[in-house]
């Protein structure tokens, strides 16, 4: 025989399941917890039982009190969460938004959430919107990247200007690090002037072999104009390992350069200077396929990873794990802006920043 506590249990839990709405629970809670209920009427009879069947009673009455308890609540967020998702179904949220009157075309962000939230009909409807070109760019970007099986790092846009320009082999008389060239902080910071910073970032949190690539925006105090912007975007690319050469190196960026632009996209690399690889390459794309026809297109900087940026990194790290004798490494740094314009055949790199909807609505 259970205990009569038991049973009374049993049986609440059996009317609280059976409950069809909330009244009815409620009505099951003043039953057996209320101040008059039949669980609450155990406390006092609890005074009349024998000292030591006190603590036995004592303890099963706090666990069948609990038990419903629980089970009360459980039930009455079932009920709760019918009634709320019921309520929100009813909306139809295909329903267009309020329209203004006088045929006002108000897009200015804040105007049409006001609609939103007041309801108030003076302005146009909110529009569907739709990724920024640069981010597309970007996306498609990190895909093909990602099937060559590359990561993402990332590094911060305010840097010192050890992981700007010294660890990259830069020296402080290097035209570069002119305050006519780089946006410099009071305290000495200063915006990075290219995403290369993130490859020191990159190896001095990991010992090789590593395999990432780091887009993010860049800053330079370039003269404004069609081609030229104070901010703009870059994708760095590192990769170290045993035996890496320059023919990987092309083979990569070729690979990448026809899954972006079309398998008849001809690469082309001319010698270049960068302080931090050695030798260091130039990228250029024709392809038929582009608006630009005929024409060869910078679009990169790249090059072999110089030994003295290793040995940069194993200073700061305190180690010797990038040794230049066992590793060596390829870096690239591509111009998103760059490859946005030509994928997309835009002009003037001013029109990703001005955000003119004119502009923006035909990458939707
Ligand atoms: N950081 C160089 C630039 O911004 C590009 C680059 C990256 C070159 C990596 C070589 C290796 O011009």
């Amino acid at each position: 025989m259970s205990h009569p506590l038991e049973q009374l249990r049993d049986e609440a839990l059996r009317e609280i399941e059976s409950a069809t709405d909330e009244q009815a629970l409620e009505a099951v809670r003043i039953r057996y917890l209320g101040k008059s209920g039949s669980i609450s009427a155990w406390s006092e009879q609890m005074k009349a039982l024998a000292k030591e069947e006190k603590p036995v009673v004592g303890k099963l009455l706090n666990e069948v009190r609990n038990a419903v308890t629980a089970a009360i609540e459980s039930r009455a967020r079932q009920f709760r969460w019918q009634r709320e998702s019921s309520a929100v179904s009813k909306i139809d949220i295909s329903l267009p938004g309020a329209t203004g009157p006088s045929g006002h075309s108000g897009y200015s962000g804040y105007s049409g959430y006001s609609t939103v939230l007041t309801g108030y009909s003076g302005y146009a409807p909110l529009e569907r919107g739709s990724l920024h070109p640069l981010t597309q760019m970007l996306e498609r970007s990190i895909e093909i990247f990602r099937r060559m099986g590359f990561g993402l790092a990332d590094g911060p846009d305010v840097e010192d200007e050890w992981h700007c320009f010294d660890a990259l082999n830069t020296p402080p008389e290097h035209p570069a690090r002119n305050e006519q060239d780089t946006f410099y902080l009071p305290d000495g910071r200063l915006l990075r002037t290219h995403t290369s910073t993130v490859q020191i970032r990159t190896m001095q949190a990991a010992p090789p072999p590593i395999r990432v690539i780091a887009p993010g925006a860049a800053y330079r105090r370039d003269e404004v104009d069609a081609t030229h912007s104070a901010q703009f975007h870059q994708i760095e690319g590192l990769y170290v390992d045993e035996n890496v050469s320059i023919a990987d190196l092309k083979g990569s960026l070729e690979f990448f350069m026809r899954e972006l632009f079309g398998a008849d996209t001809a690469v082309r690399f001319l010698p270049h200077y960068f302080p931090f690889t050695e030798p260091s390459l130039e990228v250029y794309v024709r392809s038929k396929a582009l608006k630009r026809g005929e024409q060869w297109i910078e679009v990169a900087g790249c090059g072999i990873v110089h030994p003295a940026v290793f040995e940069q990194v194993n200073k700061a790290r305190g180690d010797d794990v990038y040794d230049p004798q066992k590793w060596s490494g390829y870096a690239f740094g591509l111009g998103m802006d760059r490859l946005a314009m030509i994928l997309f055949d835009i002009p003037d790199i001013r029109l990703f920043a001005q955000n003119d909807l004119r502009f923006l609505k035909q990458f939707a």
